[in-house]
């Protein structure tokens, strides 16, 4: 069935878009590339073809480029869309919000458009749990409220969200997969594709990476009073090895439906850590110390959040594998292999 399956991935340069090419690739899954380049380089795709051992078909292209969406749908048989492809920063989007709106939220219009045109109408969207906002319980299932959004990028998710739900109720041949993802982390077990921040990152596993490296000299832990374990920010990390499997079966879901629909699936590992357990698991995995200091709590940040994951189990026989150990030590490969270091 997947053979002669061709999936356009929006996105695919980024991080867990070229993770996802392996997967689908090593699936038996044809695929197409748009990436701008945004936010990630040419080297990542180069990469995923070495993996692979295939040649990629790449366009460089802005998915709001409408004839550039044009001519890809005319020269390929499109079955699917992943669409990984927008804005991710959340300081940032606050900064820029018509930026995050125009491209993310626009952006997706355009490709929902075209797609339309060219009746290709399965489609899997990179959501994630910011659309829950404060969760009002944990774990988070699917059914807990959205749209308590804090920043502009989680607005800009939960917005894409209602417009596929919208254009799945005018049009019920659509087969949509809104997939909500916790906290990615990791990188291939080869080491040659990972997560490669532009600048100082903002999330902690980059940033405790850096510091592993010497590239930065300590972590600031943002909060050690709230109501967890050990007073820091618990999260639910996943591989993005895990992730990128999730997005094959959610695939393999939808091309194999009768009837369209709209799923809605979080995709974590059910469990959670503390930053403070992150530190200390990165620290083993790479032999080196991270040092840290406690500083206030980040303005927007929740004590907790990890998700129910038995509806991915139950309904797309997926389940994340790799563990805490095999995140920080596949990152702190990609890490080693790429010589980010500066000392
Ligand atoms: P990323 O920035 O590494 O990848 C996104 C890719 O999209 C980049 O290669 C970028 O160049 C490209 N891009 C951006 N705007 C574009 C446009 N207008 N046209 C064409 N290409 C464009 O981010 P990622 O971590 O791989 O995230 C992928 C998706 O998953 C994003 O939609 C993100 O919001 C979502 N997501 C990420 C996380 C996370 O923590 N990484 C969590 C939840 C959801
Ligand atoms: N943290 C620190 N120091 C840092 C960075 C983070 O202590 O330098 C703490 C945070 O306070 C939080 C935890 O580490 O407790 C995780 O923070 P991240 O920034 O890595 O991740 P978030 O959960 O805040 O947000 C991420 C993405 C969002 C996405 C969300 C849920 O940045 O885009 O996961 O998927 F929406």
């Amino acid at each position: 069935m997947r053979q002669n399956k061709t999936i356009l991935v929006t996105g695919g340069a980024g991080y867990i878009g070229s993770h996802t090419c392996v997967e689908l690739i090593q699936n038996g899954y044809q695929i197409v590339v748009l990436d701008n380049y945004l936010n990630s380089t040419k080297l990542a795709l180069k990469r995923v073809e070495e993996i692979t051992q295939t040649s990629l078909k790449i366009y460089p292209q802005d998915i709001r480029n409408k004839m550039a969406l044009r001519q890809i749908f005319a020269q390929h048989n499109i079955d699917a869309i992943i669409h990984f492809a927008g804005l991710k920063a959340v300081g940032e989007s606050v900064a820029k919000p018509l930026t995050y709106y125009d491209n993310n939220v626009g952006g997706s219009i355009i490709l929902l458009k075209e797609a339309q045109k060219a009746g290709c109408k399965n489609l899997i969207f990179s959501s994630s749990a910011t659309v829950y906002g404060t969760p009002e319980k944990l774990p988070i299932t699917e059914n807990c409220p959205t749209g308590n959004t804090t920043n502009p990028y989680g607005t800009s998710k939960f917005m894409i969200e209602e417009i596929l739900q919208d254009t799945y109720q005018a049009d019920q041949a659509w087969k949509i997969a809104l997939l909500r993802y916790f906290n990615p982390v990791g990188a291939h077990a080869s080491g040659k594709i990972g997560e490669n921040p532009n600048g100082i990152p903002n999330n902690l596993m980059p940033f405790i990476a850096q510091v592993a490296s010497g590239k930065l000299n300590h972590l600031e832990v943002f909060g050690n009073d709230y109501d967890t374990l050990d007073g820091t920010g618990i999260r639910d990390y996943i591989h993005v090895m895990d992730l990128a499997k999730g997005h094959v079966l959610a695939l393999d879901y939808l091309l194999t439906k009768s009837k369209g629909e709209v799923l809605t699936v979080n995709l974590g590992t059910g469990k959670g850590y503390s930053v403070l357990q992150m530190v200390k698991a990165f620290a083993k995995a790479s032999g080196k110390k991270i040092p840290y200091t406690i500083e206030d709590r980040r303005p927007g940040d929740i004590a907790s959040c990890f998700a129910d994951v038995n509806k991915a189990h139950k309904i797309l026989n997926w389940h994340a594998e790799l563990d805490i150990e095999t995140m920080c030590s596949d990152a702190w490969r990609f890490i080693e292999k790429n010589s980010v270091k500066t000392s």
